[in-house]
């Protein structure tokens, strides 16, 4: 619900437990009152405006008429450079008479039953209002008070999930171009600094690492220039009292609807004030905006919670199943894949991907993907992106192949990488110019290749027209979308010399287009996104594609901190997770299969391993996994998700999973290194209901006899050789149950007392009583409501 004080001229955007509050100051400027725990509407919100009411030394009038009034102590909407706020500004602009300072003053405002789309840019989805006097979105018009230009800002607010939206745009009303030297989409000034930073940083194979730090005075960046949002700095950024918890105490968290070029900030100002902003990346970005045209800065969302990270990251969740990805997805059970990469990076044929469907088939997988490497001429990464044609690997090519796939009883999916062009390639030999790249200077390249010209319009039909054409003639049902190289060498052939410094910009713009009207041609394909793993796992892309793959790192512990810090903005339903071979093709540590499924399991299942080589223990294995997994499926997916007990802090990961009822849970239990003489161990479980009384059982999984070498001969009548024949033979085929654990306990117990779980391997004996979990060991606990008798 969003309210208009008219006397007051404030604007009280209100969701179900949280408030924004805004006001237009005397001097025109639009500043903020509150942003914090939801309150109750009142006709006049003035006692909460707060100022440095004092003629203060060494500082900047606005303007006369307000002696006290400096705009370097506000907390503004929209702050602008040059009329004394010297903290770092939304826009920056520069107009034809070379002057670069901006006012932006009230003009008017209008309440919106509806959330009008951007245009060219995703947008979060808002169903309209049935009822008309509960608007949902706003528009407040600025005017820059000597310049002939408008600043649109767009809000609007997501009562259920308690998300706030924001963005800007510079509306060009005048007859002479202004350049846009910085153009972000929001700021938000908080009153105070009693706060710490949270966000995710990380690299290749390494993403989403949780960094937390106080602030100070002077500003905090982080940014991308890779062209792609990045896993160097995820575009999300959390402010948290320094007290706060996964499940107590404040916070704020903020992401962007932006997958390239970003930056996100937070200063605090010698006034000890907060500005957080949030936008596209003002570094080597200019754009000139020309009369009675525009710029659509990218859509900002940004919640408020009293309850801690966990309540945070849940309303993101929310917001991103029920109003970024596509309406067709929410719910949805995805597909457990199977993926042929790490089972034969390019070394395939039909005959071997049939052998991997048909055991996908046998073992209960839905969908088979055919990575990398199924046209032109590609066998390594040398060359061919572009070419999206058969090659002689496939017998009657990917058609073909498709319906055997199909005739199995399995989906078909396909991997591509259309952003791309490889130099040895056919696209390249009839379209160089179409490579990002200039002229004069060598290119570099990054995994031999180079980028296509997403801002030139011909390249946007010709792999329009080149990808319909796969995707109908192989009757596909899923595409991994792929992105392997950052941006260098910048420089379109197509663009003119004034629209160069927009590059970046209009790459991000094209990619929007097209996938915009591929899946308006296909909305039955399931799309994936993938940039190396999760170089671009953002509200952007998750717009178009409502999964990502997480991460290439498909190592069950590192795969622990990843989905981990991943999920302090994106749901289990948009990480993809993958059972691979041991030992890791990334970090050649070896982990139980058992480990490498629990794991993933909190995300949309896969394999991506050689399954037509398993042991029949593996195979045993893997069966039961598929089993598990289809039938909580739901609440894997779809369950609320909550953070226990962190893997950047604990040697035990523990993360839940609940239903909405609280009658089911699932709890991932995760051990990093088996301790000697471990201590008692009690986890609480805050989150179930504290009347309910609940069955927790393992999952009834297997441990390898191997972990015991030689000690088997304690419990078997003949002696065997530690990884002799039949060691190994035994090894391979023995199924060896963990020991089952059984604990029934009321709600308030396990809220306030936590769960005791059994104890853990002592080096003494091995007795129904104890847990052996050993080295990156697992459990999943199930938990269950028992029924009122
Ligand atoms: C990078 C991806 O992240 C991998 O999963 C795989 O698809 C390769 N590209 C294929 O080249």
């Amino acid at each position: 619900m969003i309210y208009y004080n008219s006397k007051t001229q404030e604007f009280h955007l209100q969701t179900n437990d949280s408030s924004y509050i805004m006001k237009v100051a005397e001097s025109g400027h639009l500043i903020q009152l509150y942003y914090g725990a939801k309150l109750t509407h009142r006709e006049d919100f003035s006692s909460l405006d707060q100022r440095l009411n004092t003629k203060l030394g060494s500082t900047t009038i606005y303007n006369p008429s307000y002696e006290r009034l400096t705009l370097e102590t506000l907390k503004l909407e929209a702050p602008c450079y040059g009329k004394g706020d010297y903290r770092d500004p939304l826009l920056h602009l520069k107009y034809t008479d070379a002057s670069r300072t901006s006012d932006f003053v009230f003009k008017n405002a209008q309440l919106l039953c509806e959330k009008p789309a951007l245009i060219d840019l995703p947008s979060t989805n808002h169903h309209t209002t049935q009822d008309k006097d509960e608007p949902i979105a706003l528009r407040i018009i600025l005017q820059e008070p000597v310049k002939n230009i408008e600043l649109h800002l767009n809000y609007a607010v997501f009562e259920q999930a308690n998300v706030i939206s924001k963005n800007a745009i510079l509306v060009n009303t005048g007859s002479e171009t202004v350049q846009i030297q910085r153009a972000l989409s929001a700021c938000l000034d908080l009153s105070h600094n009693n706060l710490e930073l949270i966000h995710l940083h990380g690299k290749w194979i390494r993403e989403a690492q949780v960094a937390r730090q106080a602030l100070s005075p002077g500003i905090f960046h982080i940014d991308s220039k890779k062209g792609v949002s990045s896993a160097n700095h995820n575009p999300f950024l959390c402010l948290a009292s320094p007290d706060c918890s996964e499940s107590s105490g404040e916070c704020y968290g903020f992401g962007l609807l932006y997958s390239g070029n970003h930056q996100c900030s937070v200063e605090v100002s010698p006034y000890d004030q907060t500005r957080v902003m949030l936008g596209i990346n003002s570094f080597d970005f200019s754009w000139e905006l020309a009369p009675n045209n525009s710029f659509t800065t990218p859509e900002v969302v940004m919640t408020y919670s009293a309850n801690g990270l966990n309540t945070m990251s849940q309303q993101f969740h929310y917001l991103v199943q029920k109003h970024i990805i596509a309406p067709q997805w929410n719910n949805y059970p995805r597909p457990i894949q199977v993926n042929n990469w790490e089972a034969t990076y390019f070394d395939f044929n039909s005959k071997k991907l049939m052998s991997i469907a048909k055991q996908a088939k046998k073992l209960g997988i839905e969908l088979f993907v055919l990575d990398d490497g199924w046209f032109g001429h590609r066998d390594d990464e040398t060359s061919s992106l572009g070419d999206y044609f058969d090659n002689k690997k496939l017998r009657g090519g990917v058609n073909r192949l498709s319906k055997k796939i199909k005739s199995l009883g399995l989906q078909f999916g396909i991997w591509v990488e259309p952003e791309m062009i490889s130099i040895d390639s056919k696209v390249y030999k009839q379209h160089p110019e179409w490579a990002i790249k200039h002229a004069d200077r060598e290119a570099s390249l990054g995994r031999h290749q180079l980028l296509i010209d997403m801002s030139n319009p011909e390249v946007i039909d010709y792999l329009f027209t080149q990808l319909s054409h796969l995707f109908t003639r192989a009757n596909v049902d899923y595409v991994k979308w792929d992105h392997n190289r950052n941006f260098s060498d910048i420089y379109s052939s197509y663009l003119s010399h004034e629209e160069q410094g927009g590059f970046a910009h209009r790459y991000v713009l094209g990619l929007y287009r097209l996938l915009e009207k591929l899946t308006t041609a296909f909305p039955h394909i399931l799309f994936e996104s993938c940039s190396s793993g999760g170089n671009r796992f953002d509200l952007g892309m998750l717009s178009y594609m409502p999964q990502t793959w997480t991460s290439d790192n498909t190592d069950a512990l590192e795969r622990l901190n990843i989905q981990y810090g991943t999920s302090m903005l994106y749901p289990p339903s948009a990480m993809s997770a993958h059972v691979s071979a041991k030992p890791s093709h990334q970090v050649l540590r070896h982990t139980p299969i058992e480990t490498r499924f629990n794991v993933a399991a909190f995300g949309n299942l896969g394999y991506q391993l050689d399954i037509t080589q398993l042991t029949h223990y593996e195979r045993k294995a893997i069966t039961q996994q598929i089993a598990f997994y289809k039938k909580h499926r739901q609440l894997l997916q779809y369950g609320t998700f909550y953070r226990i007990q962190s893997p950047f802090t604990h040697n035990q990961t523990m993360w839940l999973v609940l239903s909405e009822d609280k009658s089911e849970a699932l709890l991932g239990y995760y051990q990093k290194i088996q301790q000697s003489n471990p201590s008692l161990e009690c986890p609480r479980l805050p989150m179930l209901d504290l009347r309910k009384e609940y069955l927790i059982q393992n999952r009834s999984q297997y441990l390898n006899l191997r972990n015991f070498g030689s000690l088997i001969n304690e419990s078997l009548p003949i002696r065997i050789k530690d990884r002799g024949i039949i060691h190994t033979l035994l090894a391979n085929r023995y199924m060896h149950c963990v020991a089952d654990e059984e604990y029934r306990l009321y709600g308030d117990q396990l809220a306030y007392n936590g769960l005791p779980l059994n104890t853990q391997f002592t080096a003494t004996e091995m007795t129904d009583n104890i847990r052996y979990i050993g080295d990156a060991g697992s459990r999943i606990y199930h938990i269950q409501q028992v029924p009122k008798a």
